[in-house]
């Protein structure tokens, strides 16, 4: 991106948006937007579902150069509950920005998800794959993808990616670690596999695929998988916690509103051809987060 670039961040304090916001490439000026105060948010309260509030919000900034779009509706069971809730934030205010973006001629990053696939498949998803949500987050995800991408499609790039962790927010190796402080004995759902993704990593790539993407869609996470199970037990070692056991579970002693896919791998060859290089080896990212904290 060439020097001194405007690009607008949503989601800016949350656990993505807040990494991207400190990973914005030298000479690029990050604007970052989010209904909560935070360190880096300067447009504080901005309803993205709001088509006005989007424009003004767009106005405001001046000239752009583009949008990296993380702000989300990411409570999983609960939009089970919430459905239209969770369908304003993540679909509606991908239309609304996908509008204001096309508008400024500018392109833009949308982060979607691994929940629009069953996780049948058997295979790690390709871009193209046929998506088939089990969830309503999922399904909203999904409808956000398709309205930006319908109505922007020149300017739109979307960047699936899944288990997510970082150095803000709430994530699944941090209340691992929380636990491990309150109880000596830890059930794991083992049934399910993914690959953990790091927001360290992640951040970065979203950047080069605002610079560089030409392809509507990318999957973007670290290399290789493995079960919940797994996570927590590499968790473990990497932050030398000793003296807590963790015994596999399946889902169904787990039972949770939200059903979640089983074999979630993405295949990320896409977003390796752009850059040159693969995410980091999922073991080798958390070492690293775990060592940044
Ligand atoms: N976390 C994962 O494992 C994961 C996996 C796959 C994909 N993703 C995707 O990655 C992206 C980032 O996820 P994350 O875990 O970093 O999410 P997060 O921490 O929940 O951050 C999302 C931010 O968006 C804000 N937001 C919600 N509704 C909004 C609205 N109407 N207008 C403006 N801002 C709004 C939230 O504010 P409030 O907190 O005040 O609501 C929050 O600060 C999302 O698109 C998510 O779907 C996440």
């Amino acid at each position: 991106m060439s020097q001194n670039k405007r690009v607008l961040v949503t989601g800016a304090a949350g656990m993505l948006g807040s990494q991207v916001l400190l990973s914005a490439p030298d000479g690029v000026q990050a604007i970052g937007t989010d209904l909560v105060e935070a360190a880096g948010v300067q447009e504080v309260g901005v309803d993205l579902a709001d088509e006005r509030q989007v424009f003004e919000l767009f106005e405001r900034a001046g000239e752009i150069a583009g949008v990296i779009h993380t702000a989300a509706y990411t409570a999983v069971d609960l939009a089970e509950e919430q459905e239209e809730l969770a369908m304003r934030v993540n679909g509606t205010a991908c239309a609304v920005l996908a509008g204001a973006a096309k508008a400024a001629g500018v392109p833009q990053v949308l982060v979607g998800t691994d929940f629009v696939f069953d996780g049948e498949s058997g295979r790690a998803y390709l871009e193209d794959d046929e998506p088939n949500p089990l969830s309503a987050y999922g399904r909203t995800k999904l409808a956000g993808e398709r309205f930006a991408l319908e109505a922007y499609p020149e300017g739109t790039r979307i960047v699936r990616t899944q288990w997510l962790y970082g150095p803000r927010g709430k994530h699944f190796p941090g209340t691992m670690l929380g636990l491990a402080k309150e109880r000596k004995q830890l059930k794991v759902v083992d049934d399910q596999t993914g690959s953990p993704t790091s927001t360290l990593e992640l951040a970065p790539a979203l950047w080069d695929v605002l610079e560089r993407g030409e392809e509507p869609i990318y999957h973007a996470a670290c290399e290789g998988d493995c079960t919940w199970f797994g996570l927590a037990c590499e968790t473990m070692a990497a932050a030398e916690v000793q003296g807590v056991e963790i015994a596999p579970c399946s889902t169904d002693e787990f039972p949770r509103p939200a059903r979640r896919p089983v074999h979630s791998v993405l295949d990320c060859g896409r977003l390796t051809t752009l850059r040159g290089r693969a995410l980091a080896p999922w073991q080798d990212a958390l070492r690293t987060y775990l060592g940044s904290e």
